[in-house]
């Protein structure tokens, strides 16, 4: 088996973490850095000196006989980018969000299929085992009907200057939640203030509806004394809470409910029945996630296999995520979420101005 020669487009904050997992894992190299910054290539080139070749024109990676890309550059040029790299035939995996609108998501879906490219986003979350285990549960039963999901992605910082939290964060939650919950959520109400640099939101609180009247909210924000990575669901069975934070105890499952039992005695009231159970911390094996991830990235190119979080995955997050913003510019109203139609063609001109500004 040859090793898949892979270059990496953007080495920033995040860059660097996925170019050491693909150093890492067998059946790779990475052959090439590309960002516009000589700093960042300089620090690369020091900390991986066995990386021969950087450079701040990411196209000049065409010439080098590559056969994948990784892109974690600013999220307004993962279309343009993403696009040149499949149109040259590379399979590409790019950082969230896919897109900044999905319209142009839809394209890098029709490009990949045209150009026979694996396209994949790094929703990484998907490829937690902790994430994995809590879908397990709901899937076999053991939480019961699900009530509602609260999501927390909170500390201080890293603030963005050309897009909002909600674009920054809130594609992880909203990727474990269609995750966990198999499904779309149907409509979105988001209340956002800017509290740091105007014009651009700093703390947002979704609140969205899924199908079965499940009812999910994810509060994001780059505002908050404390780093807070967590998710709460509640079922008629058990509990769960999902904590990123805690280093070994990811998941705690509560066998704690209510039941309200209609009183007989008096005609519509309810007495209601608390049970107070066990708190199980069951072991999860823990593996990097964004190796998980790279890793499936490296599979679905040797074996032509659509990817878990692939285009349509990356475009649906983004549907949310603009749902979201038109509420937002509204002032919270209830916005559908258009998962047949791309958003509006002002999101569209935003966003290109942005790649360019
Ligand atoms: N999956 C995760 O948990 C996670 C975490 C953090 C960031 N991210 C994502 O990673 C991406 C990058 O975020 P970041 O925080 O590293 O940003 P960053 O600004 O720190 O780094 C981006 C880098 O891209 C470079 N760049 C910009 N345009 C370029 C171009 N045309 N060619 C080559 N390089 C170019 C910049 O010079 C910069 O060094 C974003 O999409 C972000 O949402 C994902």
């Amino acid at each position: 088996m040859t090793d898949l020669r892979i270059g990496a487009i953007g080495c920033g904050y995040w860059g660097p973490n996925l170019i050491r997992n693909f150093i890492e894992i067998p059946g790779a190299q990475v052959i090439a850095i590309s960002d516009l910054q000589q700093e960042s290539l300089d620090r690369m080139m020091q900390r991986f000196p066995q990386i021969e070749t950087s450079t701040r024109n990411y196209t000049d990676l065409f010439e080098m006989n590559l056969d994948a890309v990784v892109i974690a550059t600013p999220p307004a040029t993962h279309y343009e980018i993403a696009r040149n790299c499949m149109e040259h035939g590379l399979h590409v995996l790019v950082e969230k969000p896919i897109t900044l609108n999905s319209r142009d998501a839809a394209d890098l879906i029709k490009v990949a299929e045209a150009n026979n490219c694996v396209l994949m986003v790094g929703h990484t979350f998907e490829y937690n085992s902790a994430v994995r285990a809590v879908k397990q549960m709901i899937r076999d039963g053991e939480l019961g009907d699900i009530y509602y999901i609260d999501a927390i992605r909170a500390s201080l910082g890293l603030f963005q200057t050309k897009a909002n939290v909600v674009w920054d964060l809130a594609p992880h939650d909203i990727s474990i939640l269609r995750y966990l919950l198999d499904a779309d959520p149907i409509s979105v109400s988001t209340h956002g203030s800017s509290c740091v640099q105007e014009g651009i939101e700093d703390v947002a609180y979704t609140t969205l509806t899924f199908p079965n009247n499940v009812l999910a909210h994810i509060r994001s924000s780059w505002l908050d004394p404390s780093k807070q990575r967590r998710i709460t669901v509640v079922g008629s069975k058990k509990m769960v809470i999902y904590d990123d934070v805690e280093p070994l105890e990811k998941i705690k499952i509560y066998d704690k409910g209510v039941k309200a039992i209609r009183r007989t005695d008096t005609f519509g009231e309810f007495s209601f029945a608390y049970h107070y159970g066990d708190v199980v911390i069951p072991y999860i094996r823990f593996d990097e996630p964004l190796r998980v991830q790279c890793q499936h990235f490296l599979e679905c190119i040797r074996e032509g296999k659509q990817p878990q979080t692939d285009g349509h995955n990356g475009m649906r997050v983004v549907q949310v995520v603009e749902a979201a913003q038109r509420s937002m510019k509204s002032a919270g109203d209830t916005v559908l979420v258009n998962s047949n139609g791309h958003g509006d063609p002002a999101d569209v001109r935003q966003s290109r101005e942005l790649a360019h500004a």
